[in-house]
């Protein structure tokens, strides 16, 4: 089995994060989701609209992901990965150069152009 892992928020679960997601999950066999904790993203000066519960249901049925574990810090990221023998690393290239000492493979995909949560949080009017 080929483990491959990604991490972030979700929040308003979008096509750009659904095209993340495949392209990851094509790269092994078993994908894991590290999902931003709400803590972590007040932390990091983020607010999602949806709660971690909420995120965390939206993207468990997404038939790409296969196992979701909290994002609670920065530094956890090679825990994870030797605690879930990771092969594969993978973030949008938002991010690149960011992780390349981490202890496995680490990719940057490009990330899909002119969609993101704090775009739509921003455009949607709702009547
Ligand atoms: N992502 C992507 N293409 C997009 C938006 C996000 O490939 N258009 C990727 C990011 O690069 C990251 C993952 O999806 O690897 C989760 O990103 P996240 O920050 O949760 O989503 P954004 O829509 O970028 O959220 P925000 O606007 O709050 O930064």
């Amino acid at each position: 089995m080929e483990k491959v892992i990604t991490y972030g928020t979700f929040d308003l679960l979008h096509y750009g994060h659904i095209l993340l997601l495949e392209r990851a999950k094509s790269l092994g066999t078993h994908l894991t989701v590290g999902l931003s904790t709400d803590e972590f993203n007040t932390a990091k000066g983020k607010q999602s609209y949806f709660s971690f519960e909420l995120r965390r249901k939206l993207l468990s049925a997404i038939s790409y992901v296969d196992e979701i574990i909290p994002e609670e810090n920065w530094e956890q990221k090679n825990q994870d990965i030797v605690k879930n023998n990771i092969d594969v690393f993978v973030m949008g290239d938002d991010w690149l150069g960011k992780f390349d000492d981490l202890q496995c493979k680490v990719i940057y995909l490009p990330r899909t152009p002119d969609i993101s949560s704090s775009g739509i949080k921003k455009n949607l009017i709702i009547p």
